[in-house]
C-alpha cells in the first residue's frame, strides 16, 4: 500500500465513523503561545480540550504535519541512528471531544489495523499505564490480547506522571494516560518488547498511541480535570507505511526510497543505506515545510531550528564529499512525493529552492573552514570539546552547538554542553525574547462551557439593538456586574462589533442602556469564537450580566479600516503578479489610519516595481469591481482558487472574498462593496523587516488624500523657496546645486590664493633669533586646511624657522605650528602649541614638525602672538 492510499484510507475510515476531517493545521502554531512547533496531532486542538473554543464538531480525524525539533519533544540527535526518528513526520489522528472515551478509541483502533490494514493481531503488543485498569481490560477481555502481550508501565520519566504512557504537549496543557500499540518487527532485528531493557532496539516500534486527554496540568505540577475527557490518538504514518510495505526501517517507504535515491545522485554515493543520505532525506522534508509555513533561517526562536537542520543536513552532504550547493535541489523530488497531499508545497516550490540555496551558498563558505578548526580543535581536546571551543565554532563560522556535538559523537568525543550555554548566554536570553509571545484575551473556561459563540452580525450592520449582556470579566474572571468607572470584558449574545483577527484592528464604539454607556476602546476574541467587547463602565447603576444593550460601531473608524482592507488584498495580488508567486504574507495591519503589510520577498523592490504595484492597485480601483463574499467549507475554497494563509487556522466554513478576477481570498475580515470605495491607494514606505521579509506601509481613501494633500503642501512650500511655479521646481533646484558647486569651486580657490599672499607678507615679517626665524600671526578667515598650507609654504621660503599661525572663527581659536631645519634642535611643534594653547584656555599638540590646537581666548591672542620670539629665544 503506498503511503498516499494509507492517508486516503485511513481518513476514509473514521469519515465511517462519523468524525470530520479537518486539514493539518501549519508547523507554526497559531493558538499556543507555550509551544515552538506543532509536535502532534493535538496542537490545533489544546483549546477545545481545554473548552474554550467550540468547533462545531466533537469527532474529528486528521493528517498533521509534526515537527519534533526543538521544544519538549525533539529527535533531531535520533535521525540517522534509528530505523524510525524523524524531525519530520506525519501523524494521523482521530479525536473525541467529550464523546466517546477508551472502549470506543481502543475498539476503532484495533478494528482498523486488523481489519482495513489487515495487521496480524499476534504481531501486536499494547502498553497501558500502570494504573489503568480499565484499559488493560478493554484490552485483554474485549479485543481478546493475551495478558503478556500487555505490559503496564510506570512513571519512568523521574516524576510523577512522567511517563512514555502519559501524554502531554508540553510542560503545561492537556494531558493524560495513554494506551500504545506496538508492532513486532521479528526476532532477525535486535530490541526487547515495551519495558524490557533493550526495549530501544529496532523489533518492537510504536505505531500508535491513544490518549485519554482527562488532565490540565499548571505550571506547578497539579493537575485539574479538563471539562470533558477526550481522546487524542496519534499515529505515525512512516512508521505504519514501513510495516505495510513490508520494510524494516522507515527510510524504505515508497516515499523515502525516492529521496534517498535521489540524494545518492546527487552526493554520488553509491551505497543507498549511507547513514547521511537517511539524514538528508529527512532534513529536506522538515526544512521545505518550515518554509512553507513561514520560518526563515535565522539566528534566534523558531528560525534557528530551522538553520540547524538545514546546517545539519548540509554537514552530511560535506561528509559524503559534496563541496558545492546539493541541498536546495532535494525540493523538486520532495513536490514529486508530496506535493499532490499539500498543494502548499508544490506551490512554493520555487521560493522553498531559493531560501535553501542562499542558507547553502552563505553556510557553504564558512564549513570547510569550520571543519578545519573542528579538526585543530579535536587534536588537542582529549575526550571533551570545551565549551569555549563549540562556541568559537558557533560564533565564526555558523556551526550550531548540537551540529559540533552530532560531529563530535561521530570521533567518540563529547562537547562541554554547559560551558557551551555560558559562553552563549547573551545570544539565548535574545533567542528566548523572541520566542515569547503574549496571551491576550483568556476566557474563563466555566464560561466558555456555559455559552454559544457569539454571533457576529458585522458584515451587515454597524448597529444593533437588544444584544444581551452574557458574561463579564474583569481581571481574567467572571463577574455579575461593573460599576460607574469600572472597566471590564463583555461578551454578547449578538454583536457587530468585529474582534481583532486577520490583521484587522478590532472595532471601537458604545453599548447603550437606558441608565449608562458602556465605552468600547476595543474588541477582541477570547476562546475562538466569542468576541469579548473591552472598555469602561459609565452610568450612575451597575452593568449587569443579562442587561440588554444597543450596540453602535464607530462607523467612519470601521469605514476606514474596511477600505484599508480590501486594499491590502488587492496589494498582496498586485505583488504576486509584480514580484513573482513567492510572494506571501507574511503578517498584516489593517488598521484605520493605515496598512501594513510584510511579505517574503528577498531584495528591496525597485522604484519601477513600487510604482507598478500602485499603479495596479489603483486600476482595479477604478474598474470598481464588486467584492463578493461566499461561504463555503474550506476544501471548496482551496478548489475555488483562493489564497490561504498556512499560519492561519480556518473552521470548516470559510469566507471567501473575491474582487473581479484579481484576487481571491479566504477572510473572515469586514471589506467594500466595490473596488471603487478604496479611492485611491497610495504606498507610504517600503523596507525590510527580516531576512527576506519587505515591509510595505500605505494609505488610502481619505487618509491617501490626506497623505497626497501632505505631500503637496510639502512641495508648495519648497516652490515657494525657490520662487518656482511648482513644474520646474526639480529644475531650479538642480541648478541651485550647481551653482552652489562652482561656488564652492571658487571659494577653494579664492582661499588659497589669499593664503600665498597672507604667507608672501608674513615671511617678510619673521623676526631672527639666533639664525632661527620665528613667525607668530593671527590669519582671518582661513580654515584649518589652508592654515596648514600656510605653514608649508613658509617651511619651504624661511628654511629654519618656528611658525606659529591662529585663526579665530565664532570665538574658536585655531592654532597651528611648524617647526622646520634647524629650529627642530631648539623646540618641536607640539611645544610651541601647547604653550600657546595654555594661555588662551585651550590644548592642543602633534609631532616635532607640525602641530595643531585651539583655545577660547580670542582677545588675548595678540599679547601672546608677540611674546613668541622671546619664547623661542629663551628655550
Ligand atoms: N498526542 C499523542 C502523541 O503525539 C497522540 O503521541
Amino acid at each position: 500500500m503506498k503511503t498516499s492510499e494509507i492517508r486516503s484510507a485511513f481518513l476514509d475510515y473514521f469519515r465511517g465513523k462519523g468524525h470530520t476531517i479537518v486539514p493539518s493545521s501549519s508547523l507554526v502554531p497559531s493558538n499556543d503561545p507555550t509551544l515552538m512547533f506543532t509536535n502532534s496531532g493535538m496542537v490545533q486542538f489544546k483549546n477545545v480540550f481545554l473548552g474554550s473554543e467550540k468547533p462545531g464538531y466533537v469527532r474529528a480525524a486528521d493528517v498533521q504535519r509534526c515537527l519534533r525539533a526543538g521544544g519538549k519533544h525533539n529527535d533531531l540527535d535520533q535521525v540517522g541512528y534509528t530505523a524510525r526518528h524523524h524531525t519530520f513526520f506525519e501523524m494521523l489522528g482521530n479525536w473525541s471531544f467529550g464523546d466517546y472515551f477508551k472502549r470506543e478509541a481502543i475498539a476503532y483502533a484495533w478494528e482498523l489495523l486488523t481489519e482495513v490494514f489487515k495487521l496480524p493481531a499476534d504481531k501486536l503488543w499494547v502498553t497501558v499505564y500502570h494504573t489503568d485498569d480499565e484499559a488493560f481490560d478493554l484490552w485483554n477481555k474485549e479485543i481478546g490480547i493475551p495478558a503478556e502481550r500487555i505490559v503496564r508501565i510506570g512513571d519512568n520519566k523521574g516524576g510523577p506522571f512522567a511517563s512514555d504512557n502519559f501524554w502531554q504537549m508540553a510542560d503545561t496543557g492537556p494531558c493524560g494516560p495513554s494506551t500504545e500499540i506496538f508492532y513486532d518487527h521479528g526476532p532477525e532485528i535486535a530490541g526487547g518488547p515495551p519495558g524490557s531493557p533493550d526495549e530501544d532496539g529496532d523489533r518492537y516500534i510504536e505505531i500508535w498511541n491513544l490518549v485519554f486527554m482527562q488532565f490540565d496540568r499548571a505550571p506547578d505540577g497539579t493537575l485539574s480535570p479538563l471539562p470533558a475527557p477526550c481522546v487524542d490518538t496519534g499515529m505515525g504514518l512512516e512508521r505504519l507505511a514501513a510495516i505495510l510495505q513490508h520494510v524494516h526501517s522507515n527510510y524504505e517507504i515508497d516515499l523515502f526510497a525516492e529521496l534517498i535515491r535521489v540524494a545518492g545522485a546527487l552526493t554520488a554515493t553509491a551505497d543507498l543505506g549511507n547513514k547521511s543520505l537517511r539524514v538528508i532525506a529527512d532534513h529536506i522534508r522538515a526544512c521545505a515545510f518550515l518554509i512553507v509555513d513561514g520560518v526563515l533561517p535565522l539566528n534566534e526562536g523558531r528560525g534557528y531550528v530551522l538553520r540547524r537542520i538545514i546546517r545539519r543536513a548540509l554537514r552530511h552532504g560535506w561528509m559524503l564529499g559534496v563541496r558545492g550547493d546539493f541541498f536546495w535541489k532535494m525540493v523538486a523530488p520532495l513536490v514529486g512525493q508530496m506535493g499532490e497531499a499539500y498543494p502548499e508545497l508544490t506551490a512554493r516550490q520555487a521560493f522553498i529552492e531559493e531560501v535553501l540555496r542562499n542558507e547553502e551558498q552563505r553556510f557553504g563558505e564558512t564549513l570547510e573552514h569550520g571543519m578545519r578548526v573542528f579538526d585543530e580543535v579535536a587534536g588537542r581536546s582529549g575526550e571533551t570539546i570545551a565549551g569555549e571551543d563549540a562556541f568559537r565554532l558557533y560564533d565564526t563560522y555558523g556551526f550550531p552547538a548540537d551540529l559540533t556535538a552530532d560531529i563530535a559523537r561521530e570521533r567518540g568525543l563529547e562537547v562541554d554542553m554547559a560551558g557551551f550555554e555560558r559562553a552563549m548566554n547573551e545570544q539565548r536570553e535574545r533567542a528566548r525574547a523572541a520566542g515569547r509571545f503574549e496571551a491576550k484575551g483568556q476566557m474563563p473556561a466555566e464560561l466558555a462551557s456555559q455559552l454559544k459563540p457569539t454571533l457576529f452580525l458585522g458584515y451587515e450592520a454597524l448597529h444593533s439593538e437588544g444584544s444581551q449582556v452574557l458574561g463579564i470579566v474583569r481581571g481574567g474572571n467572571q463577574v455579575g456586574q461593573l460599576a460607574d468607572g469600572e472597566e471590564g470584558l463583555l461578551i454578547l449574545d449578538r454583536t457587530p462589533f468585529y474582534a481583532e483577527s486577520g490583521g484587522q484592528v478590532g472595532d471601537t464604539g458604545e453599548l447603550l442602556t437606558a441608565t449608562g454607556r458602556f465605552e468600547i476602546n476595543d474588541t477582541l476574541k477570547m476562546g475562538g469564537v466569542f468576541f469579548g467587547h473591552a472598555g469602561r463602565w459609565h452610568g450612575p447603576q451597575p452593568l449587569r450580566s443579562g442587561d440588554r444593550v444597543e450596540a453602535r460601531v464607530d462607523a467612519l473608524r470601521r469605514q476606514a479600516i474596511v477600505l484599508n482592507h480590501s486594499a491590502t488584498h488587492l496589494l498582496h495580488a498586485a505583488l504576486r503578479k509584480v514580484l513573482g508567486e513567492h510572494v506571501t504574507q507574511k503578517g498584516s495591519l489593517v488598521a484605520p489610519e493605515r496598512l501594513r503589510f510584510d511579505f517574503s520577498h528577498f531584495k528591496p523592490m525597485s522604484s519601477d516595481e513600487l510604482a507598478r504595484v500602485e499603479a495596479m492597485v489603483n486600476a482595479e480601483v477604478r474598474r470598481n469591481m464588486p467584492a463578493e463574499v461566499r461561504s463555503m467549507a474550506y476544501d471548496d475554497a482551496i478548489e475555488f482558487g483562493a489564497m490561504a494563509l498556512f499560519g492561519e487556522k480556518y473552521g470548516d466554513e470559510v469566507r471567501v472574498l473575491r474582487m473581479g478576477e484579481f484576487s481571491t481570498e479566504l477572510c473572515g475580515g469586514t471589506h467594500v462593496d466595490r473596488t471603487g470605495d478604496i479611492g485611491l491607494f497610495k504606498l507610504v514606505s517600503e523596507a525590510g523587516v527580516a531576512s527576506g521579509v519587505r515591509r510595505i506601509e500605505a494609505v488610502t481613501g481619505s487618509g491617501a488624500l490626506a497623505h497626497v494633500i501632505d505631500e503637496e503642501r510639502r512641495l508648495g512650500e519648497l516652490s515657494q523657496l525657490l520662487s518656482s511655479s511648482g513644474d520646474d521646481a526639480v529644475e531650479k533646484l538642480r541648478q541651485l546645486f550647481e551653482r552652489q558647486k562652482k561656488l564652492e569651486r571658487e571659494l577653494d580657490s579664492l582661499r588659497s590664493k589669499a593664503a600665498g599672499s597672507a604667507t608672501a607678507d608674513l615671511a617678510g615679517s619673521a623676526i631672527d633669533v639666533d639664525g632661527i626665524k620665528v613667525v607668530a600671526a593671527r590669519l582671518e578667515g582661513l580654515d584649518a586646511k589652508s592654515l596648514r598650507d600656510s605653514v608649508d609654504q613658509l617651511k619651504q621660503q624661511l628654511g629654519d624657522c618656528v611658525i606659529l599661525l591662529a585663526g579665530a572663527v565664532d570665538g574658536r581659536v585655531s592654532l597651528i605650528a611648524g617647526v622646520h631645519g634647524k629650529a627642530l634642535g631648539r623646540v618641536k611643534a607640539g611645544d610651541v602649541v601647547a604653550h600657546v594653547a595654555a594661555q588662551i584656555d585651550g590644548k592642543g599638540g602633534g609631532r616635532a614638525d607640525m602641530a595643531q590646537g585651539g583655545g577660547n581666548d580670542v582677545a588675548g591672542l595678540p599679547a601672546i602672538l608677540a611674546k613668541l620670539p622671546d619664547w623661542v629665544s629663551g628655550r
